[in-house]
């Protein structure tokens, strides 16, 4: 059976990540989050003392870095040139640089070839923005995952309880915002993209209706 290459793309808090690292787990397929890597540069450039909005700065940076990820206990660890990063880079101020890093091009291209590389074998399930648009455009199966705001920015409080809820609503908004805007591979659902709403629904049900579909991409 060819294994085949499986996009995921959305907006924040739209269940991205852990849909598509179950998905990946049910089928056997390695695991990449993208958002990852955008993060990292955001957490290398707030701690070298780089403005997030400086192109130049943290393009160097962005080709600097050494990832490496691996798998302990069933959840994805991110290591930059040797350090584990995985819990630094999910912070609220994080995911702010990140989503500032990712408008400039040249941090776009130093980590497309690197994307490119880990997901034109097949086996693979991808999560990120602009996946199915730009860094796979050929992959077999692609998913726009997507849910109400107002179930996004529950999702997000409930991990980030001690703040305002209309705050993090505010933030997640305007972080969509700056995704699907920039000039440069912005947040879209490609053309020949399933549309998948996870408003209201479970993760499990999520989970399985696409690995329905990838099976049946697959056979
Ligand atoms: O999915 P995430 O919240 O971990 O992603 C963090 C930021 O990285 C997001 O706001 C936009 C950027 N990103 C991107 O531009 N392209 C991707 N393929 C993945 C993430």
């Amino acid at each position: 059976m060819a294994e085949i290459s499986i996009a995921v793309d959305g907006p924040g808090s739209s269940g991205k990540g852990t849909v598509a690292r179950k998905v990946a787990e049910e089928l056997g397929y390695q695991f990449v989050d993208t958002g990852a890597m955008y993060r990292t540069v955001g957490l290398l450039a707030l701690r070298a003392g780089v403005d997030p909005r400086d192109a130049e700065a943290t393009a160097r940076i962005a080709a600097a870095i050494r990832f490496r990820f691996a798998f302990a206990d069933g959840r994805l660890r991110v290591y930059a040139d040797d350090a584990d990063v995985s819990e630094a880079i999910r912070g609220e101020e994080v995911g702010k640089a990140a989503s500032a890093v990712a408008v400039h091009p040249a941090v776009r291209t130093a980590l497309l070839a690197l994307q490119r590389g880990l997901g034109n074998e097949g086996g693979v399930v991808m999560d990120g923005r602009d996946i199915g648009t730009v860094v796979l455009p050929d992959a077999q199966l692609k998913v726009y995952l997507d849910a109400a705001l107002d179930e996004r920015a529950r999702r997000r409080w409930m991990e980030h309880p001690e703040r305002s809820f209309e705050l993090v609503k505010a933030e997640l908004a305007a972080r969509d915002l700056q995704d699907s805007t920039r000039a440069t591979a912005p947040l879209r659902r490609a053309d020949d993209a399933v549309l998948v709403d996870s408003t209201g629904r479970g993760i499990d049900e999520v989970v399985a209706e696409i690995v329905a579909l990838a099976r049946a991409r697959r056979a």
